[in-house]
């Protein structure tokens, strides 16, 4: 009988419908699951029953999926991501790939653990303040601006290039937004003197698989956020601060931003656990989903 993925999105779009094909030419049957709709069930069900009764996931009724691929975990509440986590962690428990796993997701959605681990494993991160407290955030960013440098905040959360913002000035100090009452400051990495770009590059397995230039309008260089895609050679040097990037986060694929300032370092300034990679294909011959279904596959021969 063909192995059964659930493909974890609420909405799957143009990259769920790739994966999903993907799946299939590889002879494998998939169904997309919106972690809403699951539940745990404990203390119900006879022994034999007992996972499959315990765990409900919505088109595995009968047995419960062979591997669960991540594309989407939704936003809402605290309570409702820590339980949409709760599902993912509960697949893993029961020895089930989940690809990324929940922990890896927790880490790269949050920026200030994505930055520690970085800086733990000896990446070079941007210096990062995170906390509560505003008086120590407005002496971090006082500090850099004394340095010549300009300071980032960003949601701890954000994704896309979203609610970003540039602070470049001591009037700036008390007229950005923090969000939901955390700030991430980072110290802003000058890429050039006309425009700002960064790369990103894709990892999958110990592999780079595809890499890209992007450049924005403004010094937000997401595709999300209007940002253009150049294609880019695969530079060892790029290749090698990816993988301990991707490493030091534990994933099994990563999409890795990476930023060149002007004396040539590199400096990683996030992992993202579900990356897109439409615009990176547009400038790179190859099919994205493919390769990760064939590492996907391999993953959960080895186990998770
Ligand atoms: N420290 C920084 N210095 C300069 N530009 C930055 C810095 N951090 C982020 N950026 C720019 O903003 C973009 C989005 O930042 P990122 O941390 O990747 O957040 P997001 O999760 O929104 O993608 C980056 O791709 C880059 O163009
Ligand atoms: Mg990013």
């Amino acid at each position: 009988m063909s192995k059964h993925i659930a493909l974890v999105t609420d909405d799957p779009g143009w990259h769920g419908r790739q994966l999903h094909d993907a799946f299939l030419r590889k002879g494998y049957k998939c169904t997309n699951v919106s972690l809403a709709d699951c539940y745990i069930n404990v203390g119900c069900g006879d022994d034999t029953e007992k996972n499959k009764n315990t765990l409900y996931i919505p088109g595995f009724e009968d047995s419960l999926p062979d591997g669960v691929f991540v594309r989407g975990v939704q936003g809402g509440t605290l309570e409702e991501v820590v339980f949409y986590l709760d599902v993912l962690h509960a697949l893993h428990e029961l020895n089930i790939l989940v690809y990324n796993s929940a922990r890896a997701i927790e880490r790269s959605v949050d920026k200030g653990m994505t930055s520690f681990l970085l800086d733990q494993a000896g990446i070079l991160t941007p210096p990062t303040w995170v906390g509560n407290d505003v008086h120590q955030a407005y002496s971090f960013i006082r500090r850099e601006l004394a340095l010549g440098n300009k300071v980032v905040a960003k949601p701890l959360f954000g994704s896309q290039g979203k609610d970003l913002q540039l602070i470049s000035k001591a009037e700036d100090i008390t007229n950005f937004k923090v969000y939901n009452k955390i700030y991430y400051l980072q110290r802003f990495i000058t890429t050039g003197d006309q425009s700002a770009f960064d790369w990103r590059v894709f990892v999958i397995g110990d592999e780079v698989v595809a890499c890209m230039k992007r450049e924005g309008m403004d010094w937000i260089s997401n595709v999300a956020n209007g940002g253009k895609c150049y294609s880019a050679m695969i530079d060892d040097q790029f290749a090698s601060i990816s993988k301990r990037a991707v490493r030091a986060v534990d994933m099994h694929y990563a999409g890795v931003d990476v930023m060149q300032d002007l004396h040539g370092k590199l400096w990683v300034t996030e992992v993202n656990s579900i990356p897109a990679w439409k615009g990176l294909e547009s400038v790179n011959n190859l099919v994205v989903a493919d390769k990760l279904v064939e590492n996907f596959i391999n993953s959960m021969g080895v186990g998770n």
